[in-house]
């Protein structure tokens, strides 16, 4: 045969050589650790929506923590649940000095302080309505929302945080907190933007865990709209010149381009994608369907996220992916 062709399968001829080269790699460091943290002491309430994942007494949290850092993870996203009569249309629970997640923040820097701890930062778990932002009627008022958004993560910047990550998706929410954290003296403290979080049908598990639905309407005036992929780079962009450390993409997996939309018009830019509930949640029932294995199912999913250009994933999974890896070194 004279036609000349390239021989790819040599490339593949056994686990050594798919090694040497595979293109995306992952490791524990990739990963971000998400909790559920609630009042009280001894409590490790698992949640029915969110397999695998709890809500979390500080001191529990810390438990867990430590065991996450054993397996390699050294990140975590802290969420505050608080009960129902703590919460009031100003979300006062979010802004106080001695709020839930700034005490949870402040108890796992001392117990571990290898930890990098990023906290959300947004109201709806706190809001008596359950919206990310203030309430004008029925529409949320995006420039009010901001100084409570940014009270919010002074909060927990004055306890130690190393990350704050302003989910509401208000215009502007970067340079808010940018702004609120360089004034009250916390200008190490770093932003990273949920930059470009769309209006998913994948948060659906989160919301039952972190009992922040809106009690009327749907999140789309704020939230992105799924059919757009040009403006999550335009709002990662926007993020970066409020001054923003770092960018989001969220969900992670249906908006694959969106991270390498960012990728390939800021290379050096840190992004994180969120795998997000429904997407560990689609896998898990997938897996209980017999559809794959979930080992192999959730590292193709994890590979994606990584090749498409994410250097951090958000992930439920990041202590099991971590020891799936290990044990496959
Ligand atoms: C709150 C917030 C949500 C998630 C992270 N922060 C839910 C929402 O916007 O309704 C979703 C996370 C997940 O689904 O895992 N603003
Ligand atoms: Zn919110």
């Amino acid at each position: 045969m004279d036609q000349t062709f390239r021989r790819f399968r040599q490339n593949r001829v056994n686990q050594t050589v798919r090694d040497s080269h595979a293109e995306a790699q992952l490791a524990a460091k990739d990963f971000i650790l998400p909790f559920f943290v609630v009042e009280g002491t001894g409590i490790d309430h698992p949640l029915p929506s969110l397999t695998g994942v709890s809500h979390l007494s500080i001191d529990k949290l810390i438990e867990a923590a430590r065991a996450a850092l054993k397996a390699g993870v050294d990140k975590v996203l802290l969420f505050g649940v608080v009960e129902a009569d703590e919460k009031a249309p100003l979300a006062p629970a979010a802004t106080k000095d001695d709020a839930l997640v700034s005490r949870a923040v402040a108890a796992l820097k001392k117990a571990l302080p290898a930890l990098t701890v990023m906290t959300d930062i947004c109201v709806c778990a706190y809001t008596d309505h359950g919206h990310c932002g203030v309430l004008k009627g029925q529409v949320i008022d995006n420039d009010a929302s901001l100084p409570l958004l940014a009270a919010m993560a002074v909060s927990h910047a004055r306890a130690g945080a190393d990350w704050v990550a302003p989910s509401a998706m208000m215009d502007g929410q970067a340079a808010a907190l940018r702004e609120g954290l360089d004034k009250t003296g916390f200008s190490k403290t770093k932003v990273m933007g949920y930059s470009a979080k769309y209006a998913s049908k994948l948060y659906g598990p989160f919301r039952d865990a972190a009992a922040s639905a809106p009690s009327f309407g749907d999140r789309k005036t704020y939230q992105m709209d799924p059919r757009n992929g040009s403006e999550g780079l335009d709002e990662a962009l926007a993020d970066l010149d409020e001054g923003a450390h770092a960018v989001m993409v969220k969900p992670s997996s249906w908006y694959l381009d969106v991270v390498h939309a960012i990728r390939q018009r800021v290379p050096s830019v840190l992004m994180a994608a969120y795998h997000t509930s429904g997407e560990t949640m689609m896998l898990r029932h997938g897996a209980a369907a017999g559809l794959f294995e979930w080992d192999d199912a959730l590292l193709e999913n994890l590979w994606s996220i990584k090749r498409a250009g994410a250097d951090w994933i958000i992930t439920y999974n990041a202590v099991e992916a971590a020891q799936i890896l290990e044990a496959r070194r």
